[in-house]
């Protein structure tokens, strides 16, 4: 019996891509280069299902066709799905999955990667050694912060803002405040104070970190009046997406010194970035490494892999998402 067909839009870590390969008749983008608009209708329309990442902007044009071809599954590769239509996808009644769990570990860690570098300077002097300019140790050079005994503000208590809590609370003393949708118990297990406000979080918190999904709803949560409300030492961490901060409010502040700094790892609109974001000072910027280790890329195949077989045998979604 053949196998169904599914269209990988990026290539993935070798493991996962040998598991899919065992189950399924794989079209890889070979090249491994962003595929236009006209690439990913034809590659969707044409296979049972698609694997798209977080990269290609899969619009209602694209469920539109997929749907009109041969295509009944969305198994996205990373657990957001903003770049999707997926009220397209559901009137379509195209199913959609995404690959929770397995990044939450790498992406944590890496929001505390940056609120590390924001706090200790390590991007300004990893740039002074490299440009030759250290002139050796002085008691007042390059010198930061404590995070210790400090206090984190967390927007959106998920599984990822949960993990960043805990490690910031158990690994280095930190005070949690954080703002969530519903009702959180227990302090969130950090010992944690839920706020009512974004506002009300922004001014007594020494760190600011985003972990909502994005959707109608956050875009821009973390807009001007709230960054307004923030102490002129805070710093701005976002490792959610782009659209949950007004950039050109977060520039402007930086700009102004209103708020201490900000290490960003997601844009709206990347790989573009905000010219002002680029040129405001005090920032740590990465590109969308949330999710990059070797592991959690491997664990996100096999998700993929796993949801897809499910939707294959005619079983339920492990992941769905619609
Ligand atoms: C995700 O999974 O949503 C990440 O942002 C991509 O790694």
């Amino acid at each position: 019996m053949s196998k169904p067909s599914i269209f990988v839009t990026r290539r993935w870590a070798a493991p996962a891509e040998a598991a899919l390969s065992e189950h399924f008749d794989v079209t890889f983008n070979e090249a491994d280069a962003p595929l236009s608009k006209e690439a990913l209708i034809e590659g969707f329309a044409s296979h049972d299902m698609a694997a798209p990442t977080v990269s290609d902007r899969i619009d209602a044009d694209i469920i539109a066709a997929a749907a009109g071809g041969k295509c009944r599954l969305i198994a996205n590769y990373g657990v957001g799905v903003n770049h999707i239509d997926l009220e397209a996808a559901a009137a379509h009644d195209l199913r959609v999955s995404n690959t929770p769990g397995v990044l939450t570990d790498a992406t944590a860690d890496l929001t505390l990667t940056l609120m590390l570098m924001l706090s200790r300077r390590a991007g300004e002097g990893e740039r002074e050694v490299r440009a030759g300019n250290w002139a050796g140790w002085r008691p007042t050079h390059l010198v930061g912060r404590s995070m210790t005994g400090k206090r984190l503000g967390i927007i959106g208590m998920g599984r990822i803002g949960k993990a960043v809590a805990h490690r910031a609370h158990f690994g280095f003393g930190m005070d949690i405040l954080f703002y969530n949708r519903s009702t959180i118990a227990d302090g969130a297990g950090v010992n944690g104070r839920q706020v009512d406000s974004v506002a009300e979080l922004c001014a007594n918190s020494d760190y600011v970190s985003l972990h909502c999904a994005a959707a109608p709803e956050t875009v821009n949560i973390l807009d001007a009046a709230a960054i307004a409300a923030m102490s002129p030492d805070a710093y701005v961490i976002n490792t959610a997406r782009g659209d949950v901060v007004d950039e050109d409010a977060l520039a402007a502040a930086l700009t102004s010194g209103a708020i201490g700094g900000a290490g960003l790892d997601v844009y709206q609109g990347e790989p573009a970035i905000n010219p002002a974001i680029l040129a405001a000072p005090n920032t740590v910027l990465l590109p969308h490494l949330g999710s990059a280790t070797a592991e959690a890329r491997v664990a996100m195949g096999m998700k993929v892999v796993e949801n897809a077989c499910a939707f294959a045998a005619g079983n339920p979604l492990i992941d769905q998402v619609v």
